[in-house]
């Protein structure tokens, strides 16, 4: 039998494989919100121009609200000899309503109503993830407020470098993230244009009105050339670039948590929620979930290769090729929108070990910058040659075998005559921190303006920075280690 939706000029029915190839139901079906949506916007601006009438537009529609019922339900059977979400739904709607069905179509295509589909579904998305970054910044400018005044190694190639706080480094992903949900809502802008009308490729004799679908779908305006509206995947290739680099951001995280939470840094606690046991070696807590998160960007990226791939050559207007775009895209959207969930359960539940991130911030002579400064400073010494002499402070402490902190001041006056006692102040991990006030330096009074800044910004509501000196406990997961 012969495809009853277009086989009109068939003598046979597709070979079992080409059905196999072709159907793209198994995956599209989860587009059915957005294929009756715009079909019930579709029907509406037939009837309003006159192409339909409004009998058949309200036979249209209610059959359409009962066919989105039954697939909400699950009593929906879908038929991969239907192809897609368009012929399923269409086919259900003829045998609910009869002929008034077959002129929905009019007027449009299965090419300008998959990409107004694919669109709404993109821009649904869109809207879900932003939600999702902004509850995993205010997750993360929480803890940061917490952690103002904690102080841990900040590292360059991983190697000690200065001392930094914790909330400081927290917030540094905040402005990561808020990057992405920039880059995700401009997307979202450019995407705003309603393809629905522009049906195979060329546009259509009847005399639609573009603007009120468009308007009905919450789209800014109409496509303005038909060629381009059926065959351009732009929309979700941006939204992929975003989704990848957001990814990116998190498999940093994600590779810091891990580094953190192992035994040799003690740096954070991953609660039991966000951790597994291993079946042979019973001290283990591995930190699956930010393995996960850190691995994701793999098949975000990997989408977005696919689909540049599949894209590229493809001549105008559209081709069977692009039903390849929307498998590899739910399932990066998907993963995107698990990591940030699990990222966020795991910045909630971890649990800061402030004395071992403060013992391991003073290893490493890592307040030698501040020694330098110092000379600056108060001996008006030139930079270059104040790091040379702080260079052989740290070689005598060295040879010592002890920090920065442990040299007497006589000890500092066979380096230099010129220096006095006033240095020791300098030394301390908290002096180092606390003098970095420049703007978006280290220093926790700067953190907790920033983390007010950014709740006042998330929230929309105003909030003051919290004093100084008013540490909070470092978690709610369990068994805390402070
Ligand atoms: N299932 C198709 C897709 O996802 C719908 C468009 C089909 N268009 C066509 N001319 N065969 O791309």
């Amino acid at each position: 039998m012969s495809n009853k939706m277009w086989g009109g000029r068939f003598a046979t029915g597709p070979d079992a494989i080409m059905e196999e190839i072709n159907a793209s139901i198994g995956f599209d079906q989860r587009l059915f919100r957005q294929d009756i949506a715009g079909s019930i916007a579709h029907a509406t601006m037939l009837a309003d121009t006159g192409i339909l009438t409004h009998e058949d537009r309200d036979a249209i529609v209610a059959g359409l609200n009962e066919v989105l019922a039954e697939i909400e339900d699950g009593s929906f059977t879908f038929s991969r000899a239907l192809e897609d979400i368009h012929m399923n739904v269409e086919s259900r709607l003829r045998e609910k309503i009869g002929d008034a069905a077959g002129r929905l179509h009019t007027a449009r295509s299965r090419n300008d109503q998959v990409a107004t589909d694919f669109k709404l579904y993109v821009r649904d998305t869109i809207d879900t993830l932003v939600i999702q970054v902004t509850t995993l910044q205010l997750a993360l400018v929480e803890r940061a407020e917490a952690e103002a005044e904690t102080i841990m190694p900040g590292f360059t190639h991983l190697q000690s470098a200065q001392p930094v706080t914790f909330g400081h480094h927290l917030l540094a992903y905040v402005e990561m993230l808020a990057r992405d949900a920039g880059r995700l809502l401009d997307a979202r802008k450019r995407l705003n244009e309603s393809p629905l009308g522009s049906a195979a490729l060329a546009g259509t004799p009847y005399p639609i009105n573009r603007t009120m679908t468009a308007e009905k779908l919450g789209f800014d305006r109409p496509t303005a050339n038909s060629l381009d509206a059926v065959s351009d995947r732009d929309f979700i290739l941006e939204t992929l670039a975003a989704a990848s680099i957001c990814a990116m951001h998190l498999s940093r995280f994600a590779e810091e948590m891990v580094i953190w939470s192992s035994a040799q840094f003690g740096f954070v606690r991953l609660s039991d929620k966000f951790t597994t046991g291993s079946s042979i070696m019973p001290q283990k807590r591995n930190p699956d979930a930010a393995e996960l998160v850190r691995a994701k960007i793999g098949r975000i990226l990997g989408a977005l290769t696919s689909l540049l791939v599949v894209m590229k050559g493809l001549p105008l207007a559209y081709s069977k090729d692009m039903q390849e775009d929307k498998e590899v895209a739910f399932d990066a959207l998907d993963s995107l929108s698990l990591s940030l969930a699990a990222m966020t359960g795991m910045v909630g539940d971890m649990t800061a070990n402030r004395e071992r991130m403060r013992a391991s911030a003073s290893a490493g002579f890592s307040t030698a910058t501040d020694i330098a400064d110092w000379l600056v400073r108060e001996l008006n010494i030139p930079f270059r040659d104040a790091h040379h002499i702080t260079g052989q402070i740290v070689a005598l402490a060295e040879g010592k075998g002890c920090g920065l902190e442990g040299l007497t001041i006589e000890d500092f006056k066979t380096i230099d005559e010129r220096i006095d006692s006033r240095i020791h102040k300098v030394l301390t991990v908290e002096a180092s921190v606390a003098a970095r006030q420049s703007y978006g330096g280290t220093a926790p009074a700067n953190v907790l303006m920033q983390a007010a800044r950014w709740k006042t910004l998330l929230t929309g509501q105003s909030h003051e920075p919290k004093p100084l000196g008013k540490k909070k406990h470092g978690g709610h997961g369990d068994g805390g280690v402070e």
